[in-house]
């Protein structure tokens, strides 16, 4: 909840912003410590999520590594202080530009997604007289059984390389003097609330790496990727994710040879809950027996219910009616998607209230754009109020 005092503060500033609270990032990122287990596991920030340089500095001082899917995020991880050598360059289309630049930033390794991707990151290697840490992104097939739009690891997804290639491709790597194989990664999607999918995931990279043991390999990691969910329904009550069956499903599932080391990459769960965006009711009215609040914020600030219809907890932060109606909160666009959320509930609202969507630190201000000439978001933090 938030005090009268921020709630006046936030009277006072141009609306639609983006409000951070960097004690939940903290304490978000001090549990996050102490159940991954450092021996065992290595986190890398999913940067997509959000890369703010405020929190991206948090999440820096913590000791994490970076998880990143174009050129600009290298770069942009690399400018925030992260260490190099912590940096991991995913994604299933790299240009060469963005390849050559990550191999002369020296970064940890590549999460490579076809076999093109490995012949040419060898092609540009050879070229800069380096060899290149990779690891292969495989698509196991598993259904993560989340939203369709953020499942990633089954056949019908364009990510990963299908499985059933692994045998060819350690036979090409035989040929790549370039290429350095240090290990899997997976990824099945985003938001998976059913953990059962992880146990699945667990045994096909047992399967996989004892096989490229045996056949006289020993990765340096198993890359497990993200996916962990937050509680968008009961955003503050449990505001911390649950790390601890998280990272136990692993520990316990998860058959490390030698050194190896269990790499996660942790986006939605660091992020999601620090953040929220705030708005200004704009106009009420009532339309064919409905009644919409219309905010200043819109998709253009936070697409995820208008791409998704993914659902937001939405507070009136101003009102002191104790009258209840349900309305449609719809932001200013031209857009017919452009709707927070249907039929809920709110205490009357009316012109200039202050509205709170919660849980939008995570695929919120990286996801935001300039439709139709709408200024960029603002960010304001809970320490400078
Ligand atoms: N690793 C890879 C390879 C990924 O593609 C992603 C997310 C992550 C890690 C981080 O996953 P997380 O821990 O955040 O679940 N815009 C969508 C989510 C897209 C996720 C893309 N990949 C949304 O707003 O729900």
């Amino acid at each position: 909840m938030f005090n009268k005092d921020i709630i006046d503060s936030f009277k006072t500033i141009e609306t639609p912003f983006y409000y951070y609270d960097l004690d939940i990032l903290s304490e978000t990122l001090e549990r996050l410590i102490i159940e991954a287990n450092s021996e065992i596991f290595k986190v890398h920030y999913a940067i997509k999520a959000n890369a703010n340089s405020r929190l991206l500095n948090l999440i820096r001082s913590y000791g994490l590594g970076i998880d990143a899917v174009s050129g600009n995020e290298v770069k942009k991880a690399i400018e925030e202080g992260f260490d190099n050598k912590d940096i991991v360059f995913a994604g299933v289309g790299k240009t060469d530009k963005e390849i050559e630049y990550a191999i002369n930033s020296k970064i940890s390794c590549f999460n490579c997604e076809s076999i093109q991707e490995i012949q040419v990151i060898n092609d540009i290697s050879k070229k800069s007289l380096v060899t290149s840490n990779i690891s292969l992104r495989l698509n196991p097939n598993i259904e993560s059984k989340t939203h369709k739009n953020i499942t990633t690891g089954t056949k019908k997804n364009k990510f990963g390389i299908d499985i059933d290639d692994l045998d060819d491709i350690l036979t090409l790597l035989k040929s790549l003097d370039n290429i350095n194989l240090v290990g899997i990664h997976f990824h099945l999607g985003s938001q998976i609330t059913n953990f059962k999918v992880f146990d699945e995931l667990s045994k096909i990279a047992n399967i996989t790496n004892k096989k490229i043991y045996d056949y006289g390999i020993l990765l340096n990691h198993i890359n497990v990727g993200g996916g962990l969910p937050i509680d968008y329904n009961n955003p503050e009550k449990n505001y911390i994710p649950n790390f601890s069956e998280y990272f136990n499903v692993y520990k316990k599932n998860i058959i490390l040879l030698k050194n190896q080391k269990i790499y996660v990459e942790l986006g939605r769960s660091l992020v999601g809950q620090c953040g929220n965006l705030i708005s200004r009711v704009l106009f009420t009215k009532n339309s064919y027996n409905k009644n919409y609040v219309i905010l200043d914020a819109g998709m253009t600030e936070l697409i995820r219910p208008a791409l998704y219809n993914s659902y937001h907890k939405i507070s009136n932060l101003t009102s002191i009616e104790n009258k209840f109606k349900k309305y449609d909160v719809v932001g200013p666009l031209c857009e017919s998607s452009d709707i927070f959320s249907k039929n809920i509930k709110l205490p009357f609202s009316k012109r200039d209230d202050i509205f709170r969507i919660h849980s939008c630190g995570a695929y919120g201000e990286t996801m935001s754009s300039n439709y139709n000439l709408r200024n960029s978001i603002k960010s304001y933090y809970s320490d400078m109020i």
